[in-house]
């Protein structure tokens, strides 16, 4: 079974990227200053991190989701990890997360020798089940960390309520969830830390690159030193000190200009690839209703409270059985479409490093039947073509 999901996963590498006849799963955009702006963080002659493309980015992120500190970051995972340090947390420590979700959200945690401790997620958003939280709640609970799946929110009201009655803080991975909005609100701006991902596959992306967002002003020192090698090398940069020095634990998370300038370019357009992402996960939303109203698939279900960012377009088809067949085949056909994440707590490290607390039968179900259909810029004259194979695939599956 392991050594199967291992095949399939080479498989999706290799039909995300397309080959000549293929139509990826994922296709990066170019705004059409990215290079400009590369340029002149060279002419700058600051390559390193924090200069002026840096700060530029983090003014936007502080801006577009209100928190008072926004640090860039090589990667979510990185901005995981600090958010991990600054709590604290310890061997014995346990952190409630979901298990349908990237290794990152439980490594940052198992990093520092605290359990994940996994909870099963609810049917229609796939985020963690706010419903089964307190019961996992143990006197070695540290943290509960979120995940909002497909940049569609988890129930936060809910959650905090929960996290705010045992003391605990909330750090949501958002990872997927730039640009999205709980009740008005960014997601990743709602707990202690928010964490969120640039990757080459995200929304607004840098290659690889992240950001933790910090909510409580009063950690914002701690957080630059554990970014900075556990330096006070930020207060330096500042003049607010004469030298630096090693101070704290940390590690090396600052990213070099080179990327913070091509973030720059992206995030300038946000809005229209926004808008330009929501229009192709409508005409999909559309085009699959009376599939849903046949109960052939299930489409992605956004509560009332939530803007979303259309991260992702999936389908959850009607056993894994069919997930097979439906992804061989519109692999034969030409279409990138892919599966979605293994839940960890199957995964070896999981089982090893991690406990369920609850059932995980929504977890495995949904893994199981799930499919993510390609979306991206540039995709729309294509995507008539991606609708017309998958309906034909499904049905007949
Ligand atoms: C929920 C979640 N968290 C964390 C990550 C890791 O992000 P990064 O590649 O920026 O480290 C991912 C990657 O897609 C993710 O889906």
């Amino acid at each position: 079974m392991r050594c199967a999901d291992g095949l399939l996963q080479r498989a999706q590498v290799l039909s995300a990227r397309g080959g000549p006849s293929m139509i990826p799963f994922n296709k990066p955009y170019m705004t059409g200053r990215e290079l400009a702006y590369i340029s002149r963080a060279h002419e700058n002659s600051h390559l390193s991190g924090d200069g002026e493309f840096t700060s530029r980015c983090s003014h936007w992120l502080e801006q577009r989701t209100g928190v008072p500190r926004a640090l860039l970051t090589h990667s979510c995972t990185a901005a995981l990890e600090i958010a991990a340090m600054l709590l604290d947390l310890a061997p014995g420590d346990e952190v409630i997360l979901p298990s349908y979700t990237f290794a990152s959200t439980a490594n940052a945690f198992a990093l520092r020798g605290a359990t994940p401790v996994f909870v099963d997620i609810r049917p229609d958003t796939l985020n963690l089940d706010e419903r089964l939280v307190e019961a996992a709640i143990t006197p070695r609970t540290r943290v509960i960390a979120v995940v909002h799946y497909a940049g569609v929110a988890a129930e936060m009201d809910a959650l905090l309520e929960i996290a705010n009655r045992h003391s605990l803080p909330v750090v949501e991975d958002a990872a997927q969830g730039l640009m999205s909005l709980y009740k008005g609100r960014a997601l990743g701006s709602l707990g202690s830390y928010g964490t969120l991902s640039f990757h080459e596959t995200k929304n607004i992306y840098c290659g690889e690159g992240g950001a933790l967002l910090i909510r409580d002003a009063a950690t914002i020192a701690r957080a630059e030193i554990v970014r900075e090698k556990g330096t006070d090398r930020s207060r330096f940069l500042r003049g607010e000190v004469d030298k630096y020095t090693w101070v704290d634990i940390g590690s090396s998370y600052v990213p070099g200009e080179l990327l913070a300038a091509f973030l720059h370019a992206q995030m300038e357009q946000a809005e229209e690839i926004t808008a330009r992402r929501l229009a192709i996960w409508n005409a999909y939303h559309d085009a699959f209703r009376d599939l849903e109203q046949r109960e052939i698939v299930r489409r992605p279900a956004v509560p009332d409270e939530c803007r979303h960012n259309a991260h992702l377009y999936y389908l959850l088809v009607r056993d894994s059985g069919e997930r097979a067949r439906v992804l061989a085949e519109l692999k034969q056909r030409g279409v990138g479409a892919l599966f979605h994440y293994v839940p960890l707590h199957s995964s070896p490290a999981g089982r090893r490093l991690g406990r369920c607390a609850t059932s995980m039968r929504v977890t495995d179900d949904a893994s199981g039947r799930l499919i993510r259909l390609p979306i991206w810029l540039g995709l729309e004259p294509h995507q008539h073509e991606v609708i017309e194979k998958v309906r034909t695939t499904v049905v007949r599956a």
